[in-house]
Formats: C-alpha cells, structure tokens, sequence
C-alpha cells in the first residue's frame, strides 16, 4: 500500500516506522510546517507536497494518514470521500461530536474506510480479555473502571493549543484517557449514563480539564468509575480493572 501522511510531527515518525516495517510506502506528506514536512519527506523517501488536498488527490497514495491534532481531519476526509481513498485519523477522532458523526457519515456515504488509531485495542492484554469476557470467564460484569492519573509537565503545555477546547478539544479526558475509555467500551460496550466532576486548569495554565472523575453506568448494568488525570504527582501507570462474578482481571500499562 502506498500512505500519504498529513501532518509530520512527533507521531508520524511512528507511523512511518510501523509502515516500514509491514512493507508500506510513505510515498508522499506535507505540514503546514514546511521545513519539518520537508525534513521528514528526507528521511523517509518521500516526496513532500505543498497541500494536503494534493496529499488526497495523489495517483500515487492509495490511503490517507491524517497525523495533525483533532481540529482538523474532517477537511481530508471530503477529499479522500470524493477521490475514494481510505483515511485513518489520529485519536481523538474530532473535538466535536457533530464533526465526528459527520466524518463517519461522509465515509460511509462515500464507500470509503475511515480508521482512527486506537492501539490499546492490539494490545496482547486487551486482546485476551476481550476474548475471556466473550468466553464467559469472567462471568457476568459487574463492574468496569479506568484509571488514568498521569502527570504531564508544565513544558508539555507550554504550546498555547495544548489543552485547548479549539484545537484539542479538552484536556486529561480526551486526549490521555481516550484509550481507556475506547478500551472500555470495546470490552464491555456502550454507557447509559454517566455523571461526572471535572476540575479545569487545577495546576496547568490550560483552559479545560486536568482532573476529571465519572461514574458510568453501562448499557449491560454494570457500573463503572473512570478517573484521568495529568495533574497527580508523580504519575502512576495507567489500570483498567473488570470485575466479574466469575473473576478479576486488571491491565496495568499494557500488561
Ligand atoms: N495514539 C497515540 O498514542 C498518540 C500519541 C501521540 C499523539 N497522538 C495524536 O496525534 C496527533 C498529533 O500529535 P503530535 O504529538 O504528533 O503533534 P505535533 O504537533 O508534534 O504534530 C502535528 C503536526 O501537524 C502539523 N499540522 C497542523 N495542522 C496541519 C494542517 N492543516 N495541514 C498539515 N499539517 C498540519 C503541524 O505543523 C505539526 O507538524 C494528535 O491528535 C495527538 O493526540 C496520538
């Protein structure tokens, strides 16, 4: 397959890493930022494009990765929609849940794969629950929580676009915990109700949230405490623990 990257910041050296090696080709990018996208285009052989509407629209690029933070990937996606390329997206997929529904809905319509990167999905430990909670081994879930109390340093935020409502789309929740949560949905589904306290900017100069709690109740019964947080000093790994009438299991990091 050949990728075209939009975007080539820290996370696309990622991307075209794991592309090299299942054998993909990064055959063109581009950034906003001209010398970084044409620094990355150097190293990893490809040529760098001045738009990503020509990143879209390329012969050469049968799908489309969108590296650049959540306000921007419906933009892509129209194009990818009409030029029928599939797209994957970085987490999280929008800052909005309007522009989410319609990025999946513009897919759709046009017949297009849209992926969003989740990968505490192929994790091996979350593959193995997934599949004893689909075995029955846990028996009956009664309870499903997510911890996330990480810290993040003063220089992480110092970007004025980190941890804003515009560009990131929030704080500690949707941009940490977003994998928990998309862990936790996909083990034990979807949540019928929740009620939360978040507090904003408790030691970061940021606009949204850097501490948040929530109580969940999921559409199966079983209830649910979800806590992220990029505040807590010294910062511990990340738990998903599932309790069940037949048993416990917790994933602590990625173990
Ligand atoms: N899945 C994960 O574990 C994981 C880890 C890190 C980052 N991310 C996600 O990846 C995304 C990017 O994060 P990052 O750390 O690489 O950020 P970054 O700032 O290092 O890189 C983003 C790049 O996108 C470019 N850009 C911005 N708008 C653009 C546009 N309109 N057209 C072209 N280029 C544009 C910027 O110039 C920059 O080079 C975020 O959504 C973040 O949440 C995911």
């Amino acid at each position: 397959m050949r990728v075209g990257i939009i975007g080539t910041g820290a996370i696309s050296h990622k991307h075209a890493q794991a592309y090299a090696n299942i054998g993909y080709k990064v055959t063109v990018c581009t950034d906003i930022n001209e010398q970084a996208g044409r620094q990355f285009a150097e190293r990893y052989g490809a040529q760098f494009l001045s738009s990503y509407e020509e990143v879209c629209r390329h012969p050469e690029v049968d799908f489309v990765d969108v590296c650049t933070f959540p306000d921007f990937r419906l933009q892509p996606l129209k194009i990818c929609a009409e030029t029928k390329k599939h797209i994957q997206v970085q987490k999280p997929i929008s800052t909005s849940l309007e522009t989410a529904r319609e990025m999946i809905e513009t897919a759709r319509r046009a017949g297009i794969q849209l992926g969003v990167v989740s990968q505490h999905r192929f994790d091996d430990s979350s593959r193995c629950l997934y599949k004893a909670i689909r075995d029955g081994r846990l028996g009956k879930i009664l309870q499903a929580d997510a911890y996330v109390k990480w810290y993040r340093t003063p220089e992480y935020y110092s970007r004025p676009i980190k941890g804003s409502w515009a560009v990131e789309g929030g704080g500690a929740l949707i941009n940490q915990a977003i994998h928990q949560v998309d862990v936790l949905r996909w083990l034990v589904g979807g949540v019928k109700e929740l009620f939360g306290y978040w507090q904003l900017a408790a030691i970061h100069k940021i606009e949204s949230e850097d501490v948040v709690c929530a109580l969940l109740r999921y559409e199966n019964g079983a209830t649910g405490v979800l806590q992220a947080s990029t505040a807590f000093w010294p910062g511990y790994t990340e738990r998903i623990e599932i309790h069940g009438t037949k048993g416990t299991a917790i994933i602590s990091g990625d173990k």
